[in-house]
């Protein structure tokens, strides 16, 4: 099979187009043709070897998220049959071969049928971000009604979920962004208020919009350093969940506040083999929000083919991107 694989680590020209055997099918897995896929962090992260413990090996075909088609199944999978149109978040990590070729295996516990209404290339948008705005919001703060959450960075690929997670569960929803632009985004998403991190402080903004109380739930995208402020948002015996935590704190805030914090690592699941079924029921979960109009990708304007990966990683990791960033066959 035609595949994009890195053969070391480096810029986004390391990405090399190569003819792979196909993957063999052991039970409980599906092959899946790819047929989208789209940039997370953690792809050009490991593509610039920033998180080696976590790479796979070479040549590495990376890239967790996939949309496309039911090619194989195997022994004991009676989820899926042939030609289904699936998603996931299922590989490009250590021991797990990616989505960028022609076809892809996937444990069928990862894999949910894809939303109706989506094309390829939004169903490959979703994955990743979704499953750790869900794993944030849902399970870990259980986000209800009556609740002020604040979402960082959200008009990233996270956020954007976020803020609709939130929405759809109930509660307030506030979110911070950089230009007049994507604060806009951020209310056609369904955010309540959008504040401009870059105009107000976060004691400005808290006394503004909670009276100083703080927020009740503050998910924080942005991570380390940005904890610190996280921290002074939210509320007294509040929560906050992050997605980035490589750093060292100081956790004072916390305490003094009664604070709970969560850290959400989505590729557990993939990396130790354990709780893989709740991705698929997530995913699964999702695409009936999606099909109901409750959710919806953010794409951003600029779409590549899979011969300009490395193009697409440069765009993504150029911060100039809003929403995310993908590719189709
Ligand atoms: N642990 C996990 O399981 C997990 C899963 C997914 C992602 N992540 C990590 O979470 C982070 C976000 O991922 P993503 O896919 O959402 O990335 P992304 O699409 O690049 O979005 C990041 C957002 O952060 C905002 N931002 C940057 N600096 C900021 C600051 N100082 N204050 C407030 N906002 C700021 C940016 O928007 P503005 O232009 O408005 O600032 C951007 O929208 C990445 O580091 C990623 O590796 C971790």
């Amino acid at each position: 099979m035609k595949a994009y694989v890195i053969e070391q680590f480096g810029e986004p020209s390391v990405f090399k187009a190569v003819d792979l055997p196909q993957p063999g099918l052991p039970p409980g897995h599906v092959l899946i043709r790819v047929a989208a896929t789209s940039v997370n962090p953690v792809d050009f992260k490991i593509r610039e070897g920033a998180v080696k413990g976590i790479s796979p090996d070479f040549p590495a075909v990376l890239h967790g998220d996939v949309a496309g088609v039911i090619e194989a199944v195997g022994e004991g999978v009676d989820t899926f049959k042939l030609d289904d149109e699936v998603y996931a978040c299922a590989g490009g990590i250590k021991g797990l071969g990616g989505a960028l070729a022609e076809f892809m295996l996937a444990d069928a516990a990862l894999v949910a049928r894809k939303p109706l209404s989506l094309s390829m290339r939004q169903a490959a948008a979703l994955p990743l971000v979704s499953i750790t705005a869900w794993e944030g919001l849902i399970d870990r703060a259980k986000v209800g009604a009556g609740q002020n959450v604040l979402v960082y960075g959200a008009t990233g690929g996270v956020g954007h979920i976020g803020i609709q997670l939130a929405k759809w569960a109930g509660a307030k929803v506030f979110a911070t962004a950089s230009s007049e632009e994507k604060m806009a985004i951020t209310r056609e998403l369904g955010a309540d208020v959008a504040i401009n991190y870059r105009k107000q402080t976060v004691e400005e903004y808290v006394a503004e919009y909670t009276g100083g109380k703080g927020f009740d739930v503050v998910f924080d995208t942005v991570g380390n350093d940005n904890l610190q402020t996280a921290f002074k948002a939210a509320a007294l015996n509040g929560t906050v969940v992050s997605t980035v935590s490589l750093s060292t704190q100081d956790l004072s805030l916390l305490h003094v506040k009664g604070l709970t914090l969560h850290l959400v690592f989505m590729l557990i699941p993939m990396l130790h083999e354990i709780g893989r079924a709740h991705h698929g029921e997530i995913l699964f979960k999702l695409a009936q929000l999606v099909d109901k109009g409750k959710v919806r990708p953010l794409l951003d304007s600029k779409s590549f083919s899979f011969s300009e990966v490395a193009e697409a990683h440069y765009h993504a990791e150029s911060g100039q991107a809003i929403g995310k960033v993908t590719l189709e066959q």
